[in-house]
Formats: C-alpha cells, sequence, structure tokens
C-alpha cells in the first residue's frame, strides 16, 4: 500500500491494525481504521471536520469527514497544507449513508473493502470478497484500487464517480459510470436535483431527472458514438517542458475532444464537478503557487469563463426571478416587476393538490424573457397564445408558459427559475398564479 508522508499532520486518529494471514490465498495487506480522535486543522470544502487516514498519494487523502455532527462520509480529499488553500472532496464511498463515531474502515482477509458502523452493521463495501484482493492503494490521479497479487485491477474509485470526475476517469455509457449527481447543499451531501448524464445522444444535464438544461449535441460539441469520455488535461504542444498552456478537454475515442479551459500553467490536478447548482466547473489545483491554489477555470454557465451566459443557469436567481447580465435584476409578480431578493418564490398554484380552494388561477405576463425550457424541448409551432393558455389551465403541473408572439410557439413549463432578459420583446413568460 502506498503512503504518503504527512509531514504537517497530526495524526491523532487511533489506528487498530489487524494482521492475519490465510493459508489458502495470498497474503492480503489487511487494515481496519477506528473513526475517533480530533479532528484535523485544516479548512476544508463543505466547513467539514475530519480525520485523517493514513492512506494517499499527494495530493489525494482518505478521510472521514463530516459537515453534521456524528454523520461521516469516508472520502477522498485533494491539496496540501503547502499552499494554505482549502482542501476539496472529489469523491466519497458512503454517499447519502453516513457512518458514526467509531465506525471502521477495513480492508479484510477476505479481500472484501468494508465500512461499518459502530455496531458492525456494514454500510459500503466494495463487493470484492474472494476476489483475489491482496491490497489498497490511491495512485497519483486520486483513483483508489484493490489490486490482486499480479496487481490487476480487481475494483476502483473510478468507476464509482459522486459529483465529480477527475483527470483520467471517463463516463462510459456501455459498461462504467453514466453519470455524475450534484450534492444536495452545502451541509447534505446526499443525491442533489442535478445530474450528468451520458446517454444515447451524448452528454447531457437534467434537472429533477427529466428537464434538460444542457445537452452537448443539440450544442454540436460531443456526439454520440458509444466509447467513453474522457476528462484529460495535456500541455498544447507535444514538449511537455516548453508548453505554456494546458488544455482541459473531454476526449472521445473517434470523435474528437472538447476543450474546456487552457489554463496557462501545469493544469493536470484538475477536476470536473457538477456543482450544488447545477453548474458544471472545472477546479485546478497548481500546487506551486504559495496562495490560492485552486482556480475555477472552467464554468458551463459564466459570462467569463463559460460556454452559455451566466443567466442561462436554471438556480442562477434561487427559485425565481429575472437575470441579466448574471444579475438577478427582478423578482416578478402580478403586479408587475419589482425589486429581486433572495426570498424570491414563484407564486403559489392549484397544482395537482388543488391547493387554494376557491380560488382561480390566472396569468401574468413578462415581456422580453426565455429560458432552457424553450432551449432544449421542442414546444409545439403555430399555436394561438389562448391555446397555449388553455392547455396549461389543464395541465396540473404547468405552473406557466413560454410563448413567442412572432412564431405562436409554445411551451408548457413545469419550472420557471430564472428568467432571462432577451432583445426580442416577442419573446414572453406567462406565470400562473392564484387569483384572490
Ligand atoms: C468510541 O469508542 C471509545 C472506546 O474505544 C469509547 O470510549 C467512546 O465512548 C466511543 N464513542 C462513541 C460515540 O460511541
Ligand atoms: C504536471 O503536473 C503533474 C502532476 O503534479 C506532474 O506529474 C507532471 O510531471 C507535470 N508536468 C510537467 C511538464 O511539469
Amino acid at each position: 500500500m502506498s503512503q504518503s508522508p504527512h509531514p504537517f499532520h497530526l495524526i491523532s486518529l487511533s489506528i487498530l491494525l489487524l494482521s492475519t494471514i490465510s493459508s489458502s490465498q495470498a497474503k492480503v495487506d489487511t487494515f481496519t481504521y477506528v473513526n475517533q480522535g480530533e479532528f484535523g486543522p485544516y479548512v476544508t470544502e463543505y466547513g467539514a471536520d475530519y480525520r485523517i487516514l493514513p492512506i494517499g498519494n499527494v495530493p489525494f487523502e482518505m478521510a472521514f469527514y463530516n459537515t453534521t455532527p456524528g454523520a461521516f462520509y469516508l472520502a477522498l480529499r485533494m491539496g496540501t497544507t503547502r499552499s494554505e488553500s482549502v482542501f476539496r472532496w472529489v469523491w466519497e464511498a458512503n454517499r447519502g449513508r453516513p457512518v458514526g463515531e467509531n465506525a471502521t474502515f477495513s480492508l479484510l482477509p477476505d479481500g472484501n473493502l468494508v465500512l461499518a458502523d459502530a455496531d458492525h452493521r456494514n454500510v459500503w463495501s466494495t463487493g470484492t470478497a474472494n476476489k483475489g484482493v491482496v491490497g489498497l492503494k490511491v495512485l497519483p490521479t486520486g483513483n483508489i484500487i484493490l489490486y490482486d497479487s499480479k496487481d490487476r485491477t480487481i475494483w476502483q474509485s473510478f468507476d464509482h464517480p459522486t459529483d465529480t470526475l477527475l483527470v483520467g476517469q471517463s463516463l462510459d455509457y456501455n459498461k462504467g459510470p453514466k453519470k455524475l449527481v450534484s450534492r444536495r447543499s452545502v451541509t447534505d451531501g446526499s443525491y442533489g436535483i442535478y445530474s450528468l448524464v451520458f446517454r444515447p445522444g451524448g452528454l447531457i444535464l437534467f434537472m429533477n431527472g427529466y428537464l434538460p438544461y444542457y445537452d452537448y449535441s443539440v450544442n454540436g460539441i460531443l456526439s454520440f458514438s458509444g466509447n467513453p469520455i474522457l476528462l484529460e488535461a495535456e500541455p498544447e504542444t507535444d514538449e511537455d517542458a516548453f508548453a505554456f498552456a494546458y488544455e482541459v478537454r473531454f476526449a472521445s475515442a473517434g470523435q474528437g475532444t472538447t476543450i474546456l479551459t487552457r489554463p496557462k500553467y501545469n493544469a493536470t490536478l484538475s477536476f470536473l464537478r457538477l456543482d450544488i447548482d447545477g453548474n458544471l466547473v472545472v477546479y485546478t489545483y497548481y500546487d506551486p503557487v504559495d496562495y490560492r491554489a485552486w482556480e475555477k477555470t472552467f464554468a458551463l454557465f459564466s459570462d467569463q469563463i463559460g460556454l452559455l451566459p451566466g443567466c442561462a443557469l436554471p438556480s442562477k436567481c434561487s427559485k425565481f426571478g429575472v437575470c441579466q447580465d448574471e444579475m438577478c435584476v427582478a423578482c416578478p409578480s402580478p403586479v408587475g416587476l419589482l425589486g429581486w431578493s433572495n426570498g424570491c418564490v414563484p407564486p403559489q398554484v392549484k397544482g395537482c393538490n388543488n391547493n387554494g380552494k376557491g380560488q382561480t388561477e390566472d396569468y401574468y405576463k413578462i415581456v422580453g424573457v426565455e429560458n432552457f425550457v424553450s432551449t432544449y424541448t421542442k414546444g409545439e409551432g403555430k399555436v394561438k397564445m389562448e391555446e397555449c393558455r388553455r392547455k396549461c389551465t389543464m395541465d396540473c403541473k404547468c405552473v406557466g408558459f413560454l410563448y413567442r408572439e412572432k412564431e405562436g410557439k409554445c411551451w408548457l413549463a413545469n419550472f420557471l427559475g430564472t428568467l432571462s432578459k432577451v432583445d426580442e420583446s416577442s419573446h414572453v413568460v406567462y406565470v400562473k398564479y392564484l387569483k384572490n
């Protein structure tokens, strides 16, 4: 097992080492670590507390971390203490199923890697018992692997991404991992509402599992060939030593590459993440600097470093709002546009639960706005506004509709979220609300 040195860490975790010799199998390099003791002193993402484990490969280290007392995740951390930058969590084993104090993380004599609560209940395991596993190591890429006596990989963390794809890791439609799912919130690491899914047709971003808000194939970037899509970081020129820029990109055999970002330094230590707010971002770690080693080098929805305007992100204005130049400029209401605040929410509607008994539904109109619904769903052509409205009224899931007055195009919306200001004033949105 490769272990990273810990010159800057006070490891106060109690470590219980079991050694077992099995006569029938190759000797397994077993271990058991108990989740107890002091927390580490450095700043990590999500304001988490952590207990580092002596398993890693610089700049990656395994750890137990928690953002809520008593709810721990076994995870992989990225960063070093040298640059005084935040450590980021790039993988976790027991997503959405936290363990408590005194939980144990063990490589058992049968080769199974197991995370168990203090009461010995297994919470997570790799299912690798009796498959010839002899040890665990973390590769320089951040891939945690279980290997056999011939150094073949029996299990790898790269096949089980959470919200993050490290350089060298891929999505594989045919046999590998097919998606990333965002984290629910800063304090809640369970599955959130956004997903990046690799499926026939290509890479697509979904909200709530069915509402597309970005589609790499619609945007003509990556078409589907059935081959895995790999995240890679390569120097721009063949001669590494003279490269002045690196490309962080998606690559797919036979399909070429799609460059996400081109930092002007060695960007090998980058990762792609589907962030809590649904944005797809790249963070790049450059250890040689003394300060702020992390840079957000790409964000899909960003006026500065993205492919799409910041206002196209469904959650840009939190639950509801009108967005212009990456700023939330108004909160729509039946009496017109009001000032925006974080408390701006879409109006109550009858919905499928028939809320607001005795009240009738009406619509108010916002001129010169649209959202992702008209970009990624087909809608209906040559429909009168009244017909579009009637359809929305009949549909209990419809909270409003997008309408293009010149073309008579109609889209019913189950979600409005952030409405982007557009130059074309005939692009309008009608918002359903309960009239008193
Ligand atoms: C964890 O185990 C230690 C003994 O090793 C015990 O003193 C402590 O109370 C336990 N903590 C919890 C929260 O169960
Ligand atoms: C770029 O960084 C990686 C990771 O730190 C390192 O392994 C590699 O040697 C670096 N390349 C060059 C040309 O310095």
